[in-house]
């Protein structure tokens, strides 16, 4: 589960009964382990060439990142353009815009191929300037957009209620009703031999063997598509920050025909769907404090429209690798038994979709030209001191929590709705009263690798700044690299 706000728009599409869980021994060509965008998409496509695939999917599908966002299926995506350029050159950027352009298009063909119904519209995607000093970086936009080889224009009209100071837009974008689109490609895997498996967490990979509490699947070959790849091996997550972010939907009398993100910071991002608004933002590092996010997207909801009703809040994460391209290919290199695919910035309902193409070809050995361009392990010289700089900041997190105060001795007055640290003998212990009053107390120490985690009031959650793992008040995982719960403590 990626959010602890209220549902998010999507979820309640999702059937009362879930798919059974994997049990006993079984056999499959591949096994998909996440059923997100990226586990179900690869697995329909390696479907299509004759494999058997089973999804193994740790709760409901859909239920992660591809459940919690705002259902833009687009290749213009906020200064994205700009960032390869800088980071990679033009040919990256190029690569980029092929690869989504095609992942547009593969959307639109499966939603028909397989009949799926799930609300898809046609709609403008743009990048806009909410203020004044947005529009130079709008314009660069605009270049490098159009040097990367995308159909962009400059237009300001873009049905907004509001002054855009500068704007690329490019049309013929798609939105979508996400978890109906999901559970249509699980419809479409399941059956002649392939399988998709709920509530089937993977507990162990070893080999070409997968295990979950109450099954086995050996297979030729395994796709972690996880979201954040959570296997303890190939230091992924020292790669790759996790951002999170917040979405509210409101009831409108009219939602905006644009799929717009300004370019500022704050970042104001704008969807619809049916007679709801959608809008997103307030983003910052998982683990770092975010200030009442709901409250400014509502207020920028209600400052520029007629909302008769917020329906639903929700947020979710997305990893950013350090170099600006997702990652996607084998899992450690060398080995081309397990893959993987991460890193999508935000943006993989697109990008997601041109992974499962690509992992799609490397299990059936077909060659494709971007296999280099978003291998996991490519070293970008360019992006290094970056890297260097974010392992810098969570060594200083690492140490820097262990020395600061902890800011209570004792619960007993503790506001309902409230966490407070309390140091005890065995080190710094979280307390949270809930709104019964009862109160929830763990360990601070993040069970991936120790830093400390911090409360996030938002969504009642323990993040970590480290790596973007996320804990429940009583310490179960909502998010890795974490596999391990935190252990609970007596509250004080
Ligand atoms: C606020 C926000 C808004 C966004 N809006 C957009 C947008 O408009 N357009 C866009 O293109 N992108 C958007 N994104 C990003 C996009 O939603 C994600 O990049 C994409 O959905 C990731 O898909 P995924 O399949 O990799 O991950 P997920 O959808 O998270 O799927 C991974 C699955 O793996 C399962 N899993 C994890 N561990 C195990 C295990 N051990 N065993 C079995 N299963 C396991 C999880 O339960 C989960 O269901 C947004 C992201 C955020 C944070
Ligand atoms: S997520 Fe790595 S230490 Fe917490």
């Amino acid at each position: 589960m990626t959010t602890t706000a209220d549902q998010s728009l999507w979820l309640s599409a999702l059937p009362a009964t879930p798919r059974p869980p994997l049990t006993g021994k079984h056999t499959f060509d591949v096994a998909v382990v996440g059923g997100g965008i990226t586990g179900l998409t690869t697995a329909l496509l390696l479907k299509r060439r004759g494999l058997r695939v089973v999804v193994l999917e740790a709760g409901r599908v859909a239920s992660g990142v591809s459940g919690n966002n705002t259902a833009k299926v687009t290749a213009l995506q906020s200064t994205v353009y700009s960032q390869i350029i800088k980071a990679h050159g033009l040919a990256a950027a190029t690569d980029y815009a092929t690869a989504s352009l095609a992942a547009v298009a593969q959307v639109a063909d499966l939603v028909q191929l397989e009949n799926i119904s799930c609300d898809l519209r046609r709609a403008p995607a743009a990048t806009y300037a909410y203020t004044g000093s947005e529009a130079q970086q709008v314009d660069d936009e605009l270049i490098a957009a159009r040097r990367a080889g995308l159909p962009v224009r400059s237009s300001v009209d873009l049905d907004l209620p509001f002054e855009v100071h500068a704007a690329v837009r490019l049309d013929d974008q798609l939105t979508l009703h996400p978890v109906k689109y999901l559970l249509g490609l699980a419809a479409a895997v399941d059956g002649d031999g392939s399988q998709v498996c709920e509530n089937s967490r993977v507990l162990d990979v070893s080999g070409t063997r997968v295990s979950t509490a109450d099954g086995q699947v050996d297979a030729a070959h395994i796709v972690i598509a996880t979201h954040f790849p959570t296997l303890d091996r190939g230091l992924y997550f020292a790669r790759m920050e996790l951002t999170r972010a917040y979405c509210i939907a409101a009831r409108v009398s009219s939602p905006p025909e644009a799929l717009a993100i300004s370019t500022g910071s704050p970042s104001w991002s704008i969807a619809a769907h049916e007679d709801k608004l959608i809008v997103a933002g307030q983003s910052h590092p998982t683990g770092k404090q975010a200030v009442e996010p709901f409250r400014r997207l509502e207020e920028f909801a209600r400052r520029h429209w007629q909302v008769e009703e917020i329906t639903h809040r929700w947020s979710a994460q997305d990893p950013t690798a350090y170099d600006h391209l997702p990652m996607i290919g084998t899992y450690l290199p060398g080995n081309n038994t397990m893959f993987t695919a991460t890193g999508y910035m935000k943006w993989g309902l697109t990008s997601g979709t041109f992974a499962a193409s690509l992992l799609a070809d490397l299990v059936t050995g077909k060659p494709n030209d971007l296999a280099d361009r978003f291998s996991p392990h490519r070293l970008s010289l360019k992006s290094l001191p970056e890297l260097v700089k974010k392992n810098a900041e969570v060594a200083v997190e690492f140490i820097g929590d262990r020395v600061l105060p902890a800011d209570a001795t004792s619960s007993e007055n503790l506001p309902r709705d409230h966490a407070h640290v309390i140091r005890d003998g065995l080190g710094k212990t979280g307390v949270y009263r809930d709104a019964d009053g009862q109160l929830h107390a763990v360990s601070l120490r993040c069970t991936h690798l120790g830093c400390l985690v911090r409360f996030n009031a938002a969504e009642r959650s323990w993040d970590c700044p480290c790596h973007g793992s996320r804990f429940d008040i009583d310490g179960e995982v909502l998010e890795g690299p974490a596999t391990r719960p935190l252990p609970k403590r007596e509250p004080r």
